[in-house]
Order: structure tokens, then C-alpha cells, then sequence
């Protein structure tokens, strides 16, 4: 059950300016105004696969998280990758995040995703709280190959 009165709903032009500074946020101060750009147009754009989501509440833009619908081998519908889960400090462990997370999975029901599936590192302990209570964690390993 969300403990939280925010209203979850789809990123808007106008939300440009406090998008910038979550996303900053959560970029941990590492900017690059060539990506955010291309990210926001992404954001926007209906034919892209890259989505987000917004927490409203009041009168501010208190969390987002971004998700990408990709198909798989194995199934016919697509799976959603979830990314940039984030919360404004300000406005944390009033069950924003958990919300989203929940409001996300309901849109893929709808939309019949196979999956929602999101990476967290192991030492973020608020993410691995959060997480528990959200989906299963398994058992991979995650390989990256970094080709540029
Ligand atoms: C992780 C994060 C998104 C959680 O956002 P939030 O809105 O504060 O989380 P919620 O209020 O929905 O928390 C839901 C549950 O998660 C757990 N949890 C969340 N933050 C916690 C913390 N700091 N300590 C312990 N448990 C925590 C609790 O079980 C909590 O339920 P409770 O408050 O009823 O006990 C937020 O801390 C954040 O933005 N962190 C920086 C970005 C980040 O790490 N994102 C995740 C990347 S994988």
C-alpha cells in the first residue's frame, strides 16, 4: 500500500527545467548538455523507446525514472529496462520511489510487457531496501565490454 500522496504521471514540455535538475542529481553532478538534450528529446519523442515517469507532489517534480521497451529472443512481446530511478532528497522515504516502481509495473501489465528488469549496485543500500520488497534478485553476473 503507497503511504505517499504524489501523482504519478507522464513527463510534459514543461517539466524541462526541473527534469535537468533530478537528472543532474542523479548524474551526481556529471553533466553533459549534448546527452541531456538528446535524453529529453528522447523523452518526448512517442516513437522512442526510451519512457519516463514523474512524481508530482506539491507543486514539484519530486522523483522520475526512465525506462526502454525492447523486445527479446524467447517472447513476442517486449520486455522494459528500468533505469534513473530517483527521489529529491527532500522529498525521500515517503514512498515515492516505491510508487513509481509499482506504477510502472502496472503500465507493463496493461501494455503486457514480459518483464521489468533493473540493475542496482550492491553497495546502494537504500536501492537493495527499496528493491527487496520489489521484484527477485537473481543470481547473474554482469559482464560490460566497453567498446569505445
Ligand atoms: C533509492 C531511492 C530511489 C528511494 O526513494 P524513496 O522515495 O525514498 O523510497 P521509498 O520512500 O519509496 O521507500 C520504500 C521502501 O524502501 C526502503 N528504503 C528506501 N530508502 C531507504 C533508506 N534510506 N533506508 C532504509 N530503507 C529504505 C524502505 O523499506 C522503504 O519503505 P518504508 O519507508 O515504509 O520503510 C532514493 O533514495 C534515491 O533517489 N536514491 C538515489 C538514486 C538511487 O540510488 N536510485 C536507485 C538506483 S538503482
Amino acid at each position: 500500500m503507497s503511504k505517499t500522496q504524489a501523482i504519478i504521471d507522464d513527463i510534459r514540455p514543461a517539466d524541462r527545467q526541473a527534469w535537468q535538475r533530478l537528472w543532474d542529481a542523479n548524474n551526481l553532478g556529471h553533466k553533459n548538455e549534448v546527452v541531456s538534450n538528446e535524453t529529453w528529446r528522447r523523452l518526448l519523442d512517442p516513437a522512442s523507446p526510451v519512457k519516463g515517469l514523474v512524481a508530482r507532489l506539491d507543486g514539484q517534480l519530486a522523483g522520475l525514472v526512465h525506462y526502454i521497451i525492447h523486445p527479446v529472443t524467447g517472447h513476442i512481446e517486449p520486455v522494459a529496462y528500468m533505469q534513473d530511478l530517483f527521489v529529491d532528497p527532500a522529498f525521500r522515504r515517503k514512498g515515492i520511489a516505491r510508487t513509481l516502481v509499482l506504477h510502472l509495473a502496472e503500465l507493463g501489465r496493461r501494455n503486457k510487457w514480459v518483464r521489468l528488469y533493473w540493475l542496482a549496485e550492491a553497495k546502494n543500500g537504500e536501492a537493495q531496501a527499496l528493491y527487496r520488497h520489489l521484484g527477485a534478485k537473481l543470481d547473474f553476473s554482469l559482464y560490460v565490454l566497453p567498446l569505445h
